[in-house]
C-alpha cells in the first residue's frame, strides 16, 4: 500500500476558461485531467483520488484508468464540493487508511513535472509538516489603490506557489476539520493552523490553465513537444543528498615551497601550476562542483582568473563554499587522499584537515595519504596525485 495520496481536483466549472467544466478541455487529443494524470502517475507511486464534477464521476473514472496503465488499482474517484475548499475535503475523506502523506494538486496545472511531486515527497519524508513548490516574482510589484501606485512591495520576499502542495496527513486533516474560513490554497490553511510549511522548487511548467491565453500556451507546449516526455521516474530525486568526485595532478617544478593540502612543506620540491598547484584544494573543489551540479573547477577558476593566480587552498575552498550556498547546497562532508612519494603526511595529517575544514567553515575533511609501492609518476616523484570525493545536502534539507 503505497504512504503516499495525490488527490488531483477537477471539479470546478472553468468559468474564465468558458469552454464548460475545465477538467475535460483538450489541450490535444487529450483533455487536461488526463495530462495531470500522466504526470501524478509518473511520479513516485500514490493513491490517487481524482475528485470530479458532480455527473463527469464516470469520465473521470475513464480518464484516470487509461493514465495509470499497470497503476489503475491505485484509483479513486469522488465527487466534488461546491468550492475548491470543499473539494479538497472531498478528497481527503477518500484517503486510504495506510496514507502518511497528501499531495493536494490542481488538475488545471496539467503539465506540472513528475519532478516536482517527488520533490514534494521527498520533503514530506524529510520529516517537514508540509512543502509548497514555488517560484520567484519575477515582475515589480506595486502597491495600488484605484488607479494610483501608492508603494513598491520588495519582490525578494515574494514567492508564487503551485501545486502539489504536499502535507502530513494527520495534520492536513485536522487543519480541514478546524477550519471556518475559505483559504485560496491548502498551504495558507495549514499556516493558520499553525505550522511551518517549506518551499521547495517550483516548475515554469506547472502553471494553472485559467484563461483561454493559458490553453493556448499549454496546446503549444504540446503541440512543440517542448515539454519534456512523460517517462516513468521511480527515483524521487530532489532533495536527496548528491555525492561528486574529483582529481587532480601536479608535476613537481613550481617555484618556492611546496603547497599541498592547504599547508606550506618547508624544504619539500614545489608542484607547478597556475595556483600553487595544490592538488588536493583543486580535486576536493572539484568534488564539491560536481556534487552540486555546478561544473568543474575551470568554469569557475579558469587561468583568466588573475585573481587565483598563486592562490593558496583557503581561496578556492571559500569560494567552492560560497557557490554552493548560492545554489543552496550545504556540505556534508569530503573525503580527499594524496598519492605522493614526498612529503610524509602522517605527522601533519590533523593539520590538513583542520585548515581545509576551516576553510570550508567547518564541513569535515577527512585526507589520507599513500604511496604507490615505487609505481608511476607519484612513485617516481614526479608529481603528486588526488582523488576526492564530496557529499553536498540540498540546504532546505
Ligand atoms: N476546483 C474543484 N472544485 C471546485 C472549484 C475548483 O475541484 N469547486 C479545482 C479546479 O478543477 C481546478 C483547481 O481547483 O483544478 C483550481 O481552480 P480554478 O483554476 O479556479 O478552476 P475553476 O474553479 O474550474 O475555474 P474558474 O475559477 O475560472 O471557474
Ligand atoms: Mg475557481
Amino acid at each position: 500500500m503505497p504512504r503516499v495520496a495525490v488527490i488531483v481536483v477537477a471539479a470546478g466549472s472553468g468559468t474564465r476558461l468558458g469552454a464548460g467544466p475545465k477538467a475535460f478541455v483538450g489541450i490535444d487529443e487529450h483533455t487536461i485531467l488526463r495530462h495531470a494524470l500522466h504526470r501524478v502517475f509518473d511520479a513516485a507511486p500514490a493513491q490517487v483520488v481524482i475528485v470530479a464534477p458532480a455527473g463527469r464521476e464516470g469520465d473521470a473514472r475513464t480518464e484516470a484508468i487509461e493514465a495509470a496503465g499497470v497503476r489503475r488499482d491505485l484509483v479513486t474517484v469522488v465527487t466534488g464540493g461546491a468550492s475548491r475548499q470543499g473539494s479538497v475535503a472531498a478528497g481527503i475523506a477518500a484517503l486510504w487508511g495506510d496514507v502518511d502523506y497528501v499531495l493536494v494538486h490542481d488538475a488545471a496545472r496539467a503539465l506540472t513535472p513528475p519532478e516536482v511531486f517527488d520533490r514534494v515527497i521527498g520533503a514530506l519524508e524529510l520529516g517537514h509538516a508540509g512543502a509548497v513548490p514555488v517560484l520567484p516574482v519575477i515582475d515589480t510589484i506595486k502597491r495600488v489603490d484605484g488607479d494610483l501606485i501608492v508603494g513598491v512591495v520588495d519582490r525578494s520576499e515574494l514567492s508564487a506557489a503551485q501545486t502539489p502542495q504536499g502535507f502530513r496527513r494527520d495534520i492536513l486533516e485536522t487543519a480541514y476539520r478546524a477550519a471556518t474560513a475559505e483559504f485560496t490554497d491548502d498551504a495558507a490553511l495549514v499556516s493558520e493552523a499553525g505550522h511551518v510549511v517549506l518551499a521547495v522548487p517550483g516548475d515554469p511548467l506547472a502553471f494553472k490553465i485559467t484563461t483561454p491565453a493559458d490553453l493556448d500556451r499549454a496546446r503549444s507546449l504540446v503541440a512543440e513537444r517542448a515539454i519534456p516526455a512523460v517517462t516513468a521516474s521511480l527515483y524521487p530525486s530532489a532533495l536527496l543528498p548528491r555525492v561528486g568526485i574529483g582529481t587532480d595532478v601536479h608535476a613537481v617544478g613550481g617555484e618556492g615551497d611546496l603547497w599541498l593540502a592547504g599547508l606550506q612543506w618547508p624544504g619539500e620540491r614545489a608542484l607547478s601550476g597556475h595556483s600553487d598547484g595544490d592538488a588536493v584544494a583543486h580535486a576536493i573543489v572539484d568534488a564539491l562542483l560536481a556534487a552540486a551540479g555546478l561544473g568543474d573547477i575551470g568554469t569557475h577558476f579558469g587561468t583568466d582568473r588573475p585573481e587565483f593566480a598563486g592562490a593558496h587552498a583557503d581561496a578556492f575552498l571559500a569560494r567552492t563554499h560560497a557557490l554552493l550556498g548560492e545554489a543552496g547546497w550545504r556540505i556534508g562532508n569530503v573525503s580527499v587522499q594524496v598519492q605522493a612519494r614526498r612529503p610524509r603526511f602522517a605527522e601533519r595529517r590533523a593539520e590538513a584537515e583542520a585548515v581545509l575544514s576551516a576553510a570550508l567553515h567547518g564541513a569535515p575533511v577527512s585526507v589520507s595519504a599513500t604511496t604507490t609501492d615505487g609505481l608511476g609518476f607519484t612513485g617516481a616523484g614526479e608529481g603528486v596525485a588526488a582523488f576526492a570525493v564530496a557529499l553536498v545536502v540540498p540546504a532546505g534539507a
